[in-house]
This record gives C-alpha cells, structure tokens and sequence, in this order.
C-alpha cells in the first residue's frame, strides 16, 4: 500500500512552494498516494472556521502531512496558531527537527572560513512550554492589566525530547535552557539532563543558557551537532540557524512522533506575505522538508537523492534571488528534478 499523504499548502507562499516539493516527490520515484487539503485563510474567511474537525481527522488517519505554510494579513495572528499549534499538539508531534546545513559557502554570513561549516540539527520540544496558551489577560484594556503566559514543562515532555535528541547525535548533544532565570521550568529541564546525559558515554554532552547559545551560535556555528530544547527557544535558535546556512528560504522541518511515526513536514518559513504571488519564493525549504518526510517514511535513498539534487542546484547557481540565482519558484523546482536525474 503506498503511503498516503495529507498535502496541506496552506497560504500565500505555501502555495507555491508545496506543489514544487509535489513536483520533486514526483520525480523521485517513490510511489505515494497524495490527497489535497485546501486549508487557507480564504476558507477561514468565509466559514469562519479555519481547520474543521472532519478534515483534521482526516489529517489525523494519513501517514504523513506535507505542509506549506498558513498566515494571512486579512486575519489575526491567532489565526497561523489555531491551525499550526493545533496539528502539532493535537496530533502530539512532539519533536520538531530542524536541521541547518551549509551547502554552498557564499551563502555563509561569516566572513570566517574556518567557521563557516554548519552541519547542526535543532530538537525543538514541540507540544508544551509558553506555546500552550496558558495563562490570561485580567482587567483587560485598562491601566491595571495583567498579561500572563506560562511556561508549561511535563517532565514526560522534557524527558522523552531529551532521550530524543541523543538518537539524532552523531558526536554531541548540546541542552539550552535558562534555568538561571527560570528556575522552575530550568530546574526540570536540569535535573531530566543530569539523569539522562550520563546514559550515553558516546556521546559529548554540554549545556548552554539560551542567550550564550545565540552568541556561539554566530561565533563559531561548526562547534555544534545536536542542540536541544524547549519550544520558544527552539523557535529562535532554529530561526539564527537558518540565517548561518543561506535563510529562511532553504530551512527544512519535521514535526514528528517518534513513538507512533505520524509526521508533519513543512519549510521553517511561514506565508511571507510580502513575497508571495510574484513567483519568486524559494521552493528548497520545502523540497528538503519532503525529504525528510521520505527519510521518516523509510525512503532513506530517495530522501538523500533529493537533498544532493538540492545541493546540485545551489551550486549550479540555479535557484533563487534570495541565495544568489535569478529564477523563478518552478524553474527552482525544475532545477532540481533536473539534478535529481544527474543532468
Ligand atoms: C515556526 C513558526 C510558528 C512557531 C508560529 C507561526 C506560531 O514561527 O514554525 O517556527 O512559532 O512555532
Ligand atoms: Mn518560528
């Protein structure tokens, strides 16, 4: 039975990109039963519902989702959120693997060679922390409001991303937190580590505060392997990374549960607005999430295929503006099908 996926392209630029990363799936030769879902904020508008319950069953029951991005400037912010956080709490996707590798030196922002090599997968925890809505806002649009939003950390939660991030290693595991700050939810983090880390004696382990990760993450980005994390500072720390390897445009993701192999795929950049409609978004964010959507499915070979193919492509200069090339979204998806057969 082939795999069945659920293809979610969403809005504005995940519509352009996720039919090139359909296009390249294609070519690869892996046979898959795709079905589309026209989740958007145009549906959103109408129905005033963004994601119905009939569909995100649906959605449930496939073997995996390759998604594009949700978010429109005609409705609120909450909006990306209601859908988004919901697949990936609902469907309990509690690690969100965020791989930053260097393809091509000129797309480094360092000016130093020998500490260009970016080779680093984010662990971000996916499903808890101040990404949960917990907390309120009290006497509301008055001088005396209170905002809070809480940081909600399961030691189920912290342990299993934990023990997660080391089966993704290859020579070192490298925990941010803040618990200097955070001593509640740090202290958690903290004591899961210190009983999990002595586990693995082949690996090196290290642990970082949040805002030193940043600064070495710019000093010397080659010094990292795996760095794992809670789920606001995996956003942010998946975000520098993407900037050290060419940008958001080429930053690949998967959301995924380890213990029932359900997966979302989707490219770390969101609708951007701004860009989307002129045929000039980078498809290679999403090209490489469908990769590693067939890396989760099994098809280790293809997956290695269409991440060389990407390589090739970057280096032929056949790509686009945003890392160095001149073309459009589907001549980039050509491009790389073009590689994928080795021409
Ligand atoms: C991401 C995005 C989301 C997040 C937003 C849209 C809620 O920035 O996938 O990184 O913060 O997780
Ligand atoms: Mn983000």
């Amino acid at each position: 039975m082939p795999k069945h996926i659920a293809v979610v392209p969403g809005d504005g630029a995940g519509k352009e990109v996720v039919p090139e990363a359909v296009k390249v799936l294609g070519a690869v030769g892996v046979e898959l039963e795709l079905e589309d879902f026209d989740i958007g904020a145009d549906r959103y508008l109408a129905t005033g519902v963004a994601l119905d319950d009939a569909t995100f069953e649906q959605l449930k029951a496939a073997d995996a989702v390759l998604f594009g991005a949700v978010g429109d400037p005609r409705v609120d912010e909450h909006y990306a959120a209601s859908v988004l956080l919901r697949m990936r709490f609902e469907m309990d996707l509690w690690a969100n693997l965020r791989p930053a590798r260097l393809y091509d030196a000129r797309l480094s922002p360092l000016r130093d060679e020998k500490l260009r090599e970016v080779d680093l997968l984010v662990v971000r925890e996916n499903t808890e922390g101040i990404y949960v809505g917990a907390g309120g806002r009290f006497k509301k649009g008055t001088p005396d409001e209170v905002a809070i939003q809480e940081d909600v950390n399961t030691y189920k939660g912290v342990n299993r991303i934990l023990e997660h991030a080391f089966t993704r290693a290859r020579r070192e595991v490298c925990m941010v937190d803040k618990s200097n700050a955070m001593g509640h939810a740090g202290g958690l983090w903290q004591s899961r580590w210190k009983a999990l880390a002595p586990a693995h004696p082949g690996l090196a382990t290290r642990h970082l505060y949040c805002d030193a990760c940043t600064m070495e993450l710019v000093r010397d980005p080659s010094q990292f392997d795996v760095i794992v994390s809670g789920n606001l500072f995996g956003d942010l720390l998946s975000d520098l990374s993407a900037q050290l390897i060419g940008g958001m445009g080429i930053a690949p993701s998967a959301n995924v549960n380890p213990d029932n192999g359900k997966g979302l795929f989707e490219p770390v950049h969101g609708s951007a607005p701004k860009l989307a409609g002129r045929g000039i978004v980078n498809p290679l964010g999403a090209i490489l999430s469908a990769g590693m959507m067939l890396s989760h499915l099994g098809f280790q070979a293809e997956a290695e295929t269409i991440e060389n193919a990407v390589v090739a492509a970057i280096r032929a200069g056949e790509c686009t503006r945003d890392i160095g090339g001149d073309l459009s979204t589907a001549a980039a998806g050509d491009a790389v099908v073009k590689h994928l057969k080795g021409t």
